[in-house]
């Protein structure tokens, strides 16, 4: 401290040390260059740079950190927002190619579907099928029936279901898409989506009382070892009305990619 410089030397006015200063002077004024020599100047202004770089570093983190937080819960990873076992949070619709909140499906081919029901009525898809198999199975050796009630669906079925029912109703496409999907939008044209019922309770077969059932229950502790995931959870992005019946197959790489690449999901 107090040492001068060749500059200060230079200085017309000798300029004296900052803490020479007397306190009550230190906010005259007084332009810096009468008060600093450069080498102070740089050492400042070099000072101030680092503050400026801190600065900036800390606003960008603080700008990270919101964006993360503000991101919508699915793109958040699940280490940080884990959503609820069988609750998995869909995407947001906008994000894909959707009509009133459903994504586009292409219909799966004939030769890729094997019968789940005993009359060879209800198919899905290969590995769906076999996992669908299995899980009914267990869910027998525990005492409960799980029963197919429909599994694929052609776009042709789908719009006697979407369009005949809705007139029948008198219903809004948007109501109606509440329940049901337009054709070519639905996710049993996959073969991965299957409506379960309770075989000793039929009464509450596509209704939401199945959510009360064994079968229900059964479900929501152990489809997940089966790679079953409720489609249609209360509150879903979707906007589709709860439909606790209603399960799709994520085992493999196509049933993956078919219900989340579209989505957004890494
Ligand atoms: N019930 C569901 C939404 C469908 O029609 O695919
Ligand atoms: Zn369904």
């Amino acid at each position: 401290m107090n040492k001068v410089d060749s500059s200060e030397k230079l200085s017309p006015i000798p300029a004296p040390a900052v803490d020479d200063i007397p306190v009550a002077l230190r906010d005259t004024p007084q332009s810096s260059s009468q008060l600093l020599g450069s080498k102070q100047l740089l050492l400042l202004a070099g000072l101030g740079l680092v503050a400026l770089t801190l600065f900036a570093g800390l606003g960008f983190a603080m700008l990270e950190t919101r964006s993360v937080a503000s991101r919508p819960v699915e793109d958040v990873p699940p280490a940080t927002a884990e959503p609820a076992e069988s609750q998995t949070a869909a995407a947001t619709p906008s994000q894909a190619n959707t009509l009133l909140g459903h994504f586009e499906y292409e219909e799966a081919p004939a030769s890729e579907l094997a019968p789940v029901s005993a009359d060879g009525s209800i198919k899905m898809r290969k590995a769906a099928a076999e996992a669908f198999q299995a899980m009914q199975a267990a869910a027998a050796a525990d005492g409960v029936s799980l029963v197919p009630l429909s599994a694929f669906r052609s776009v042709n079925d789908q719009q006697h279901l979407f369009f005949d029912v809705k007139a029948e109703r008198g219903q809004t496409a948007t109501k109606r898409a509440e329940v049901s999907a337009p054709p070519g939008y639905s996710e049993h044209h996959t073969g991965y989506a299957v409506d379960i019922g309770d075989a000793n309770v039929p009464a509450a077969n596509v209704s939401p009382d199945f959510e009360h059932t064994a079968a229900f229950k059964w479900l929501e502790a152990n489809a997940a070892r089966y790679s079953f995931e409720i489609s249609f959870p209360k509150g879903n992005a979707q906007g589709v009305s709860y439909e606790s019946w209603h399960w799709r197959f994520i085992g493999d790489i196509n049933s993956l990619e078919t219900f989340y690449k579209a989505r957004g999901k890494k």
